[in-house]
């Protein structure tokens, strides 16, 4: 089929649209990542230390330790497990959008794809799955 030039960067661009739409938006706001940062450093920081490497009881909840606990298991388990244990010393203090926002930050430093749709309820972190970004992703 012959196709007029100018048809032809129509349907690319059509094609490039329509691929976008395909994609599922990253979780997260920047906003709530940033927040969350600011809940970790208040409530987090003092046992699981700066820059999420652990202390001497508190595990590491980055790199290759957060990797072989979490990786294939969805974001709401983590937050699951955050707001029903953690901080250790006072569970259920920090509240649920608090910790929606500390996961966000969590996954962030661990490389996965944020910063588009804001996540206001916990079940809204079912179909996010913890998994590895793949390079250029
Ligand atoms: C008083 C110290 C303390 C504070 C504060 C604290 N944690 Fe922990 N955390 C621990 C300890 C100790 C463990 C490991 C033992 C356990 O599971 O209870 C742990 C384990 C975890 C785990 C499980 C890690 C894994 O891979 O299994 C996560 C996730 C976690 N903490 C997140 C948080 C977050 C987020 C906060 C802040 C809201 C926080 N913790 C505050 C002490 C603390």
């Amino acid at each position: 089929m012959v196709v007029p030039k100018r048809w032809c960067l129509a349907l690319v661009l059509l094609a490039a649209t329509l691929g976008a739409c395909d994609k599922k938006p990253r979780p997260f706001t920047l906003v709530q990542i940033k927040w969350g940062h600011a809940v970790y450093v208040e409530r987090c920081e003092s046992c699981h230390k700066r820059g999420l490497v652990g202390g001497e009881h508190a595990s590491p909840l980055i790199g290759d330790k957060f990797w072989a606990n979490w990786e294939g298991q969805s974001a709401r388990k983590l937050y699951g497990r955050i707001i029903s244990t953690m901080p250790a010393n006072d569970p259920g203090l920090v509240p649920s959008k608090d910790v929606i926002d500390v996961v966000g930050y969590i996954l962030a430093q661990n490389g996965l794809a944020v910063g588009g749709q804001e996540i206001l309820n916990p079940d809204e972190l079912n179909p996010v799955s913890i998994t590895r970004r793949e390079p250029g992703a």
